[in-house]
């Protein structure tokens, strides 16, 4: 409660629109755990069990909702922004009387390949719903929210979809198996095709405003911190202590992304297809974290087992062993893999107002 006080306060006072309810009628959301609001847990969820209990979701909602956070995540303040409510997990609603105003397909641990690649190579992955799963069930849905083509067209045309982020699992399951930026660099035209892939069937399906997102800053994720420690001072950004080489691959597979959206736009000139400046719209958190409140750091987490950066491997957060910080606002990192709600709020202002989304959200 106290958080959402501030979240009126700061935005009334620093922006003159708090939420812009009537352009969208309806939010349909694919991707991981940055945006997943609780399918994961929903299935079996046996690779990250502890997303099921707290201290997951005690910032805000007071119990675990199968968000990878303790709180809101972007795709809830988009939906606050737009006016609507926050999207239910598809696998919660499937069977259910059609939900109207949207459904989140992401699923925590998701890949944008589909999995079978991953699983060919040796890689285990959280889980095999891919962005081709999830387009699956969107399509499956589809045939309770409208029928003919013009009632559908009609709909989606007063839908907002985004797409990602989603593409990050693609490059953190191979690296924990030992893959090099060399190898992982083979793989963006893959990982970029599928995510281009999805949002071609979506405009297909009758999508038109699409918000496609691109990679955080990677480099200085936990996970890249711990596994690919370095003595070598030069291997880090002095400014923000992350990872030169993983930032610059983040932005890279970003590069390569902005591309292909560029053929997808002349491919349908009526669409109207955004770039989400993920990494732009979080880098300000690392350079000047004391700016946002941040007082607690940004590369450790908030709630972990201690050891470097707070991530170890046999007390993750929830788990026995782990702790939680008291004020988890003052922290960007959450549990060494996931942002703080705090955090994620910063990115979802700098991607609605902030001018990190372009063309604009809300033009
Ligand atoms: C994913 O699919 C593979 C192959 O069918 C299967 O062996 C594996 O258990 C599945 N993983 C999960 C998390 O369901
Ligand atoms: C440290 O890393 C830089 C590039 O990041 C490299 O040029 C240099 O050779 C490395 N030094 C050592 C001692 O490994
Ligand atoms: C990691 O967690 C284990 C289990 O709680 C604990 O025994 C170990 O000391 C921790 N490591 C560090 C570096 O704190």
């Amino acid at each position: 409660m106290k958080i959402r006080a501030l979240f009126l306060v700061c935005c009334l006072s620093s922006q003159s629109v708090v939420s812009t309810p009537g352009r969208y009628d309806a939010i349909f959301n694919f991707g991981d755990s940055l945006s997943d609001t609780g399918n994961f847990v929903r299935t079996r969820a046996l690779a990250f069990p502890v997303i099921r209990t707290l201290p997951y979701g005690e910032t805000f909602f007071h119990h675990a909702t199968g968000r990878c956070s303790d709180g809101r995540l972007v795709v809830d303040f988009i939906a606050e922004a737009l006016g609507l409510p926050y999207l239910p997990p598809y696998l919660a609603v499937a069977k259910g009387p059609p939900v109207r105003t949207g459904v989140n397909f992401a699923v925590a641990g998701a890949s944008a390949i589909d999995s079978s690649f991953f699983n060919a190579q040796g890689i285990v992955l959280w889980t095999n719903d891919s962005m081709s799963v999830q387009l699956g069930w969107f399509k499956n849905l589809k045939s309770s929210l409208c029928t003919t083509k013009h009632e559908c067209d009609e709909y989606f045309k007063k839908s907002l979809f985004l797409v990602g982020e989603v593409g990050e699992n693609d490059y953190n399951f191979p690296s924990s198996f030992g893959w090099t930026i060399k190898q992982l660099r083979h793989l963006v035209p893959q990982v970029v095709g599928a995510i281009t892939r999805a949002v071609d069937n979506l405009i297909e399906e009758g999508a038109v405003d699409l918000m496609v997102s691109g990679q955080l800053p990677i480099g200085c994720f936990s996970l890249y911190l711990v596994l690919f420690q370095s003595a070598n001072k030069s291997a880090y950004d002095p400014r923000t202590g992350c990872l030169k080489a993983y930032n610059a691959f983040a932005k890279y597979h970003n590069n390569y992304l902005k591309q292909e959206l560029q053929v997808l736009r002349e491919k349908y000139p009526h669409a109207r297809i955004m770039y989400a400046d993920y990494y732009g719209a979080s880098i300000s958190i690392y350079r000047t974290p004391k700016r946002y409140g941040f007082y607690g750091g940004t590369l450790s987490a908030c709630c972990g087992g201690g050891g470097p950066y707070n991530l170890n491997k046999s007390a993750i957060c929830g788990q026995p062993g782990s702790t939680v910080c008291k004020d988890p606002s003052a922290f960007a990192n959450w549990d060494g893999v996931h942002f703080s709600e705090s955090a994620y709020h910063h990115i979802a202002k700098g991607l609605i107002y902030g001018g990190f989304t372009y063309p604009p959200l809300l033009a």
